[in-house]
């Protein structure tokens, strides 16, 4: 922990490695998701999705769902209660510019698997089967999905996404420098449409309260964002709605936004005047955000000694009819490397598909996996080593944002610690040089690049006469060890053991956060709740001063050591007292403080903020069968203080075996006559399991940051981003093929 009171200073939970505290009840099932809260009168609602991408719905017909007993009502476009829709327009607090999608709003089809129908039923079973039996006709229109057939319409979007940054002014000429360049390497990459599918799948649970207030669980990555949706759609008082996710059983960006789901259940409580829960199938989690297909070109030119002369690369992503999402993709590229040269475009287009969404490290996968193989085939056309020649050409500011200074940049130990552990130096260049029995060896290295951030968050902080901390705020833990990580600080702060603390999240009666997610929250609430500790603890010194006879007496506050739940004064360890003496001296119930944190201006200006990483991947690759297995990956990374080095190591492992998917198996598959994704089950969209996984080794270097007082930057992102090109280049490496679209499937090395 940095220092909090005085000049001693102490640190010990923070930086240590400690299981995750909501674990057991995570795997005894105590925990309870969205989709599991009970309540009286609980009625269940079953979606009924667009089997159509584009055109109207020329009837519904309900009666036969209507007719089975225990069906309660079907809401459609054309019943809908008007209690919604009061803000049309509303967008949450993450969405692209645009127009939200609007659940029953008419008779629109503006993409395939859009809800059409909600059925409510007495029990699951009744909804699920009446569902079946709602009959629609359709006016059908011909789908546009195929990103490549609109290519030609790409745009720049006219209006850009609050916090990302559009592509910058090119600088120098590089088109007339690679054409002058003595060694070109061009191409075109691309990746596959994804699909989050987190464990647990989306879900809302609305309890209608005595009092006609509404408490809704709903599956979210920040819960104040479900909160102000559900308020200004309905035209509700804020005080009317309290919205909690205690747990999540994944996210990875899927929960950023409030979906339909939760729409649906608000109007069917309202409707019904009862508890109603919806649920979606593991089938519709394919009927909203997806990581969108992007098709990618990359032109570097270099002299002979890999100093690069011209990059230029220039995306086309598609986004829906209905907003602009962007996620700008080619920006690292211009960030890791120094060059004179350099030209970098983003354009969308529209498909008749549902808004792309931010998925894990949004833009730097698609786009660090073109540069990065790109810098591969440069090495080799140079002849270069692929670490060489990103030393040769390392950024040592940030180009894209006028050459302001990296806060801190430890990507070049990341280089050095990585390809020791990795024996890299043991490497032959020569593709199709490295042999096991059958099977041909190959290693890769790629770089990875994610932004760290630090977003406006509070947190309250509150200690009780019988030694206990309580603090929190409304984020949610996605599974990345929010829970844990706040509660070291919590204890560190006030000198508590980490049982004595308990951490609320994901409540809207909490103070406010922002969603989890742009690996932002460790700085945001970390900071927030450090703060409040702070304060609670500087309230308890001046309690503890205030006593009579009290062993604090004249002591400066910068004196005050708090270590094992005792206030002491530096270089006196004999003048102590305890927190709960204090407090029950005092004779209050609590002391309290709530508190808030954000980014730091005035670093901000000086200094721009990047984690970093170096990723080594060994494949294994049976020519016969086309088959690729990663059997080792190091990951170095570089991402400022680390809290808790094993939540820390698990969201890297997390990431590098989400790479692992993207590299050779996740591939979303639309049909471009019907524009629906056919493959939307897990037995035909296929995510690395357990067998796929071998060893892979996560190294942390040192790194200070000061970005925010605690030094972290963010983990939760990094681990994915470079991945796939380390995968990819190791391919070419054990194969001589260099396969530049995405998956690796089978097909592509026969
Ligand atoms: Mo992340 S894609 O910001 O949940």
């Amino acid at each position: 922990m940095t220092q909090t009171f005085s000049s001693t200073g102490r640190d010990t939970f923070v930086g240590t490695p400690r299981s995750r505290i909501d674990g057991p009840a995570k795997v005894t099932g105590l925990a309870k998701y969205a989709g599991e809260f009970a309540a009286p009168g609980l009625a269940y609602g079953t979606v009924v999705s667009s089997s159509i991408a584009k055109g109207r719905i020329a009837a519904i017909d309900s009666s036969a769902a209507e007719a089975v007993p225990g069906v309660l009502k079907v809401i459609t476009h054309e019943n809908r209660p008007r209690t919604a829709w009061r803000d049309k327009n509303f967008q949450d607090a993450v969405a692209p510019p645009g127009s939200p999608f609007r659940a029953l709003y008419d008779d629109l089809i503006v993409y395939s698997g859009q809800p059409v129908a909600l059925v409510v039923a007495e029990d699951f079973e009744t909804a699920r089967y009446a569902a079946s039996l709602v009959r629609i006709s359709y006016e059908r229109q011909e789908p546009v999905t195929d990103l490549k057939a609109v290519r030609g319409d790409a745009y720049d979007p006219p209006m850009k996404r609050e916090g990302i940054k559009p592509p910058p002014a090119p600088w120098g000429d590089a088109d007339q420098a690679f054409g002058s360049a003595p060694i070109r390497v061009q191409g075109g990459y691309s990746m596959a449409n994804e699909h989050h599918n987190p464990m647990e799948p989306h879900a809302t649970t609305v309890v209608v309260e005595e009092d006609g207030t509404y408490t809704v669980y709903d599956k979210i990555q920040g819960v104040s964002n479900s909160h102000q949706y559900l308020v200004n759609v309905f035209g509700l008082k804020p005080d009317q709605v309290r919205v909690l996710n205690p747990y999540l059983g994944g996210g990875f960006g899927s929960g950023l936004r409030p979906q339909y789901q939760a729409f649906l259940a608000m109007l069917a409580a309202q409707e019904l005047k009862r508890s109603v829960r919806v649920t979606l199938t593991r089938d519709q989690m394919w009927s909203f955000t997806y990581r969108g297909e992007a098709l990618q070109t990359i032109a570097l030119g270099a002299g002979p000694d890999g100093r690069l002369a011209a990059l230029r690369h220039d995306a086309v992503q598609g986004t829906s009819t209905f907003e602009d999402y962007q996620e700008v993709i080619v920006n690292w590229s211009g960030v890791l490397y120094r060059c004179d040269n350099v030209a970098l475009t983003y354009r969308v287009a529209k498909l008749d598909t549902a808004t792309p969404g931010d998925m894990r490290a949004p833009g730097a996968v698609t786009g660090v996996f073109a540069i990065e193989t790109a810098m591969d085939e440069l090495a080799y056309a140079t002849g270069l080593d692929p670490i060489e020649l990103r030393l040769r050409n390392y950024a040592e500011s940030d180009a894209t944002a006028q050459g302001k200074p990296f806060g801190s940049k430890e990507l070049k130990s990341c280089f050095t610690q990585g390809a020791e552990r990795f024996g890299w130096a043991k490497r032959d260049p020569e593709p199709r040089s490295m042999r096991d029995g059958r099977e041909l060896v190959g290693w890769g290295v790629a770089t990875g690049i994610w932004e760290s951030m630090m977003m406006q968050s509070s947190a309250i902080a509150t200690l009780t006469p019988d030694g206990r901390l309580t603090v929190g705020n409304s984020t949610g833990d996605i599974g990345t060890g929010t829970y844990t990580i706040l509660t070291q600080i919590a204890a560190d702060t006030l000198g508590l053991p980490m049982d004595a603390v308990t951490t609320k999240l994901g409540d809207t009666r909490l103070p406010e956060a922002p969603v989890a997610g742009g690996s932002w929250t460790a700085a945001s609430s970390g900071t927030a709740v450090m703060k409040a500790c702070r304060n609670v603890g500087e309230q308890v010194f001046k309690l503890a001063r205030a006593m009579e006879n009290s062993p604090l007496a004249n002591v400066d506050v910068d004196r005050a050591v708090f270590a094992d739940g005792r206030i002491s004064v530096a270089g006196d360890p004999g003048r102590s007292v305890s927190l709960v003496e204090v407090l029950q001296a005092a004779r209050i119930d609590k002391v309290e403080a709530v508190e808030q944190a954000g980014p730091d201006k005035d670093f901000n200006q000086k200094y721009e903020a990047y984690t970093h990483s170096a990723i080594f991947a060994e494949v294994k690759v049976d020519e016969e069968l086309g088959q690729v297995r990663v059997t080792r990956v190091v990951s170095a990374i570089a991402a400022g203080k680390v809290l808790n080095p094993k939540t820390a190591r698990s969201q890297i492992l997390g990431g590098v075996v989400m790479g692992i998917g993207s590299a050779l198996e996740e591939e979303s598959m639309l049909d471009h006559r019907i524009g629906r994704f056919m493959n939307h089950n897990l037995g035909e969209y296929h995510v690395p399991v357990n067998a796929d996984i071998y060893d892979i080794d996560v190294i942390f270097v040192d790194e200070e940051d000061k970005a925010n007082p605690l030094g972290v930057k963010g983990l939760g992102e990094i681990g994915i981003v470079g991945a796939a090109a380390a995968i990819t280049n190791a391919v070419f490496h054990a194969t001589g093929k260099r396969v530049r679209d995405l998956p690796i499937t089978i097909d592509k090395l026969l």
